[in-house]
């Protein structure tokens, strides 16, 4: 499968997003997006600073990643969050995942979130406690290969 273009503009298939303060949440992020390509579906990575609503409204999947803090997102991750009702996100497809110490909150009001916004929302949301091993990092993988195959279904 090749990327979609739409009036001569590039569209990428799968949207990654991240927040991770010490690069644990990214490590996940950047597993993920190796599992999408290895479908040959085209992903993008970006810290949630840099993801644009336009981006976000061309995508066919969204992954929302965030680390734990105080048992809930950090705020800007909240406030980006909020954002995502107006992505045009109704339909698409969703996952969660982040990095935790002992609680791990972010993924699951993540998920919460976009349910609330009629995505489809892969269960369960994947977590992983501190630095990903590489046994985590197989798992990230197998969730990027599970996105692509649901998207590449949903464009039968
Ligand atoms: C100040 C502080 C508060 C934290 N609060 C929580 C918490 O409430 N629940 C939890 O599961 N982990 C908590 N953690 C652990 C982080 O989620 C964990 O270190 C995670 O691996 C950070 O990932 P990142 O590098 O992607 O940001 C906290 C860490 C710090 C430094």
């Amino acid at each position: 499968m090749y990327p979609i273009s739409i009036m001569g503009q590039h569209m990428t298939k799968v949207s990654i997003v991240y927040l991770s303060t010490s690069g644990n949440t990214k490590a996940m992020a950047d597993a993920i997006a190796e599992g999408v390509k290895s479908r040959n579906v085209d992903v993008s990575v970006v810290n949630f600073h840099e993801a644009t609503l336009e981006d976000l409204k061309a995508s066919s999947a969204i992954a929302l990643g965030s680390s734990t803090f105080y048992y809930k997102m950090l705020p800007p991750m909240e406030k980006f969050l909020e954002n995502l009702g107006k992505a045009d996100a109704r339909g698409k497809v969703g996952a969660a995942f982040g990095s935790y110490g002992w609680s791990g909150e972010a993924p699951v009001m993540i998920a919460d979130k976009m349910r609330q916004i009629g995505m489809k929302v892969i269960d369960p949301v994947l977590r992983v406690q501190y630095k990903p091993t590489a046994k985590d990092l197989e798992e990230c993988k197998r969730l990027g290969k599970d996105i692509a195959n649901k998207v590449k279904e949903a464009s039968k």
